[in-house]
């Protein structure tokens, strides 16, 4: 029978910086997913990449001395050694920079061109450079990028448009037709709430001002930029618009786009509207991941965020690895990471559970049958349920794998597992070992746990590919069939006369003090080596950007109390201040609720930026900004004064 297809989809990495744990982590995911989907005999097509084209890579290239092409060569290098690494088992890798995604992204743009889906006008907006993301005044949060916080500048070219917003029932009626399309379920509610019901604006898909990117092939002066480029990814690797287009009519419409949660938005709603007017068919589903918090624990307060995955694979494996990230956060939602959670689960459930369930079972098997088990075995009343469990779990697994709930799926296994060394003390072996006639039952008691543990190798092979062949080793199982996903629909497929060969403990214990201590020096070696990357290009920026006394002699900033703070209504960010600055009180809105409560702000003696023009922030009018400080980690400090000093003091 011919196989289902199942296409799958990472987003496109931007190589502007190396990939750190948080890419990582999705990429593992929709690899697991991958994984998962070969073994229950799909023909899987499991596409990542890189998005390599726009301002800030030109940028990039510019301070390091080198072309853009040169750059991008460099890091996509890293990137496939990275995925290597990770045991990333990708069937083609797309650079925006390939031959195949350029003309691609021409026919594209010209077809929507020709189909009256993009006319020309002038944008004039406001531009966070490195985010590469247009915001209307309203979208800012103290005048400044809602994404990251920096400064925004007003853009005014001639650009091409897209008309996003004739699409705008028509996705609004897929989403709420298409109940899967979004997941998880709330994202969905997100998009139809934030974004479609207030209305869609027609989108800017050309830029004049800078030339690392895809030209329109009919007007070579405009630059085809982000979202149109990139989206395209998802079918120009496929073939589509080329000679050979059949892996293209083979494999779309993609089965799952894996995206994170702050561009499940470009992917639900600008790809299904580029599509509907190509007319060609929706993904089947969007699932938005969350975020991955680094910085939580000791380690990372003294020596910054970056945890490099190789840094961890290297020490650990990356089994453990994948296991934790899988394991640890419930996919979907966002979490914590941390070296003291990483060397915790690695003790507990590979270490403790697991790992013993092998080695106490290959040990057993070794000491009381000389490494093999006799076909005479009688089962005892422990077996049934053992039995049913396993079924249950392999059932339950299936559920939780086809919603890519991998952390549902490893708890069910591991539920598994424990019960399994408990089945251990339950039967006492070791008392029935003293007792010739017993032999039958002692033998029962192996073939249980030898296959049990080969079809919990089955279970977690598609989130760890490395376990399974040393317990498949240990079991001196060879025959393939048994260690495909069909041979444990069934208990009891492995031949009775199991066979061991002792190998190594798969996981041994850590020491947590000496652990943390190791990784924090390791980590802190990895990140002076690539901080030291960065310095000497932040240095040259830095002399570009210098500016005089007088550049900064416009900026007025003064000493203001706040005498009255509340939220602002229908707003997670902001809050609303009433600022003494003097003689007069002043209104200024701040995007810092997530940090500061409105009580915790009033008396505070700030530091406040007076000759900025107001503007509206949710239609409320702000007079101002409050100086604060914000490290990579999302924490949020006000600029207070030290000491007494009247309200209305200037700051120089
Ligand atoms: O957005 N935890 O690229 P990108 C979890 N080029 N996921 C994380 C993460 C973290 N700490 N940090 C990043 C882009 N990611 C575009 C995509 S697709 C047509 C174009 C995830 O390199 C992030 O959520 O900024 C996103 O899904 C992905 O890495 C790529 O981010
Ligand atoms: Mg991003």
């Amino acid at each position: 029978m011919a196989k289902e297809k199942f296409y799958i989809t990472t987003p496109i990495y931007y190589p502007s910086d190396k990939l750190h744990i948080g890419h990582s982590y999705c990429t593992v995911a929709t690899d697991t997913m991958a994984r998962y989907k070969r073994m229950r005999g799909f023909d899987v097509k499991f596409l990542t990449g890189t998005d390599e084209h726009g301002q800030k890579i030109e940028r990039i290239a510019k301070e390091k001395g080198v072309s853009p092409k040169e750059y991008v060569d460099g890091i996509v290098k890293w990137v496939k050694e990275l995925w290597k690494l990770l045991d990333i088992s990708y069937d083609y890798y797309i650079r925006t920079t390939d031959e195949k995604h350029i003309n691609a992204v021409q026919k594209i743009f010209k077809k929507l061109y020709e189909n009256g889906d993009i006319y020309k006008s002038s944008y004039e907006g406001l531009y966070c450079t490195p985010c590469e993301t247009f915001y209307t005044e309203r979208q800012l949060v103290d005048g400044k990028c809602p994404d990251c916080g920096r400064e925004v500048e007003t853009l005014k070219e001639e650009s091409y448009f897209f008309k996003l917003s004739k699409y705008q029932d028509r996705i609004i009626k897929h989403i709420e037709e298409h109940p899967d399309f979004i997941q998880p379920a709330t994202r969905k509610n997100e998009m139809i709430n934030n974004f479609l019901k207030p209305g869609l604006e027609d989108l800017c898909i050309s830029r004049t001002s800078f030339k690392w990117g895809i030209p329109v092939d009919f007007d070579p002066g405009h630059i085809v930029y982000v979202w149109v480029d990139a989206l395209s990814n998802y079918i120009s690797a496929l073939g589509y618009g080329s000679s050979d287009d059949s892996d293209f009519k083979r494999y779309w419409p993609a089965d799952i786009h894996v995206v994170g949660k702050e561009i499940v938005r470009f992917h639900t709603i600008i790809w299904p509207a580029m599509l509907m007017a190509l007319d060609l068919p929706l993904p089947k589903k969007v699932f938005g991941h969350g975020w991955l918090i680094i910085g939580g624990g000791k380690m990372s307060k003294s020596k910054g965020n970056v945890v490099d995955p190789k840094v961890l694979v290297d020490k650990y494996g990356v089994d453990s690895i994948r296991y934790f990230l899988l394991r640890e956060i419930a996919f979907g939602q966002d979490g914590n990471f941390t070296n003291e959670a990483l060397i915790n689960r690695i003790n507990s459930d590979l270490a403790n559970d697991l790992g013993n369930l092998l080695s106490r079972t290959v040990g057993m098997i070794d000491k009381y049958f000389k490494g093999i088990l006799p076909s005479e075995q009688k089962s005892n009343s422990f077996d049934s349920e053992i039995i049913n469990t396993v079924q249950n779990t392999v059932k339950k697994v299936e559920e939780y794998m086809e919603k890519m709930l991998f952390s549902d799926a490893f708890s069910e296994i591991w539920v598994l597992v424990r019960r399994c060394n408990k089945y251990i003390d339950e039967t006492t072996p070791w008392i029935l070992a003293k007792d010739e006639n017993k032999k039958s039952e002692l033998a029962g008691i192996m073939y249980t746990l030898a296959e049990t543990l080969r079809i919990i190798a089955v279970l977690i092979s598609p989130g760890m590919p490395n376990t399974p062949k040393e317990i498949y080793k240990q079991l001196c199982i060879e025959d393939e069939y048994l260690k495909t996903w069909d041979s444990i629909e069934k208990f009891g497929n492995l031949p009775k006369e199991v066979k061991i060969q002792k190998g190594n403990v798969v996981f041994p214990r850590l020491d947590l003090e000496k652990e943390l201590e190791e990784l924090e020096t390791a980590m802190a070696k990895a990140q002076s080596e690539s901080v030291a990357n960065k310095k000497d290009s932040k240095e040259n920026s830095q002399k570009e950007e210098l500016i005089t006394i007088d550049d900064f002699s416009k900026i007025k900033l003064k000493v203001g109390k706040i005498i009255k703070c509340e939220k602002v209504e229908k707003s997670d960010k902001l809050l609303k201040s009433q600022i003494k600055i003097g003689d007069e009180v002043r209104q200024i809105v701040s995007g810092i609720a997530a940090h500061y409560s409105p009580e915790e702000m009033v008396g505070k003696k700030v530091v406040v930026v007076t000759n900025l023009k107001p503007v509206k922030l949710r239609g409320v009018l702000s007079e101002g900004m409050i100086l604060a400080a914000s490290d990579d980690e999302g924490n949020l400090k006000a600029v207070t004064i030290d000491g007494d000093i009247k309200d209305g003091s200037e700051v120089k």
